[in-house]
C-alpha cells in the first residue's frame, strides 16, 4: 500500500512570517529556517515510506536495535518536527499583543492574566531547549504551556498544539546571537492570534 505523505513546505508557506522582520526575526532567519521544516518534512516521507516496505516478521523486531525501532524511534522526531514547524509558521506574522477571542478565556482562566501567562512561557522557553508550547488539553477544557527539550517531547497525549514557540538557536541567532529572551520578546509581538484561536476552534469543534 502506498503510504500517505506531507506536504512539503514551500516559500510561500513562509511568506507571513515575513512581517515579523521590523519587529526583529529577520527573512534571512525565516529562509534559513525554512529548509530545515522542508527536511522534517521529507524525512517524514521517507521513514513512511520505509514503513511501508519494511518487512513485518515480529522476529526481526528488538528493542536494542532493529530496523523497525530505529524507524519509529526517527518518526516522532521527524513527524513531531514537521507538526511543530507547521504550528510555528502558522502563527507567526501577526500584531501581537494580548491574546484576543476563546484563547484569551482560556489563558485567563488556567493562568490568571494575559501577562502571567507570558511570563510563564517566556520563562518555558528559556528553560527549554527546542520547544516551549501552548497546548489545550481535551480532558480538561484548558490550556497549559508545556515545554520542549526535542521535536518529541514532551506534551501529554491529549492535548492540542495550538501555539508553538521555537527556542532553537537556528531560529534566533542570526538576529538575536545568544539573547534568547530577547527573540522572545520579539516573538510576542508577533503572534498571529486569529491564527491560534483557529487552531483552538479546529481542536474544540466549538
Ligand atoms: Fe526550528
Amino acid at each position: 500500500m502506498e503510504p500517505k505523505l506531507v506536504r512539503v513546505p514551500t516559500e510561500a508557506d513562509i511568506q507571513k512570517a515575513f512581517n515579523t522582520a521590523p519587529k526583529g526575526i529577520s527573512e534571512a532567519t525565516h529562509k534559513a529556517h525554512l529548509g530545515l521544516w522542508q527536511g522534517y518534512a521529507n524525512k517524514t516521507n521517507e521513514i513512511r515510506k520505509a514503513l511501508a516496505e519494511l518487512d513485518t516478521d515480529p522476529a526481526k523486531a528488538n528493542q536494542i536495535y532493529s530496523q523497525t525501532r530505529a524507524l519509529k524511534v526517527n518518526y516522532g522526531f521527524a513527524y513531531g518536527g514537521y507538526i511543530n514547524h507547521n504550528v510555528y509558521f502558522d502563527i507567526i506574522g501577526g500584531d501581537g499583543g494580548p491574546a484576543t477571542g476563546d484563547v484569551a478565556t482560556l489563558i485567563n482562566e488556567a493562568y490568571g492574566s494575559f501577562e502571567k501567562w507570558a511570563a510563564d512561557l517566556k520563562m518555558t522557553g528559556i528553560s527549554g531547549r527546542g520547544w516551549a508550547y501552548l497546548g489545550y488539553d481535551h480532558e480538561e477544557q484548558r490550556v497549559f504551556n508545556y515545554i520542549g527539550d526535542g521535536q518529541d517531547t514532551y506534551p501529554a497525549w491529549n492535548n492540542t498544539l495550538i501555539l508553538a514557540l521555537d527556542v532553537y538557536e537556528h531560529a534566533y541567532f542570526l538576529d538575536f546571537q545568544t539573547a534568547r529572551a530577547k527573540y522572545i520578546d520579539a516573538f510576542f509581538n508577533c503572534i498571529d492570534w486569529d491564527a491560534v484561536n483557529g487552531r483552538l476552534l479546529k481542536a474544540t469543534g466549538k
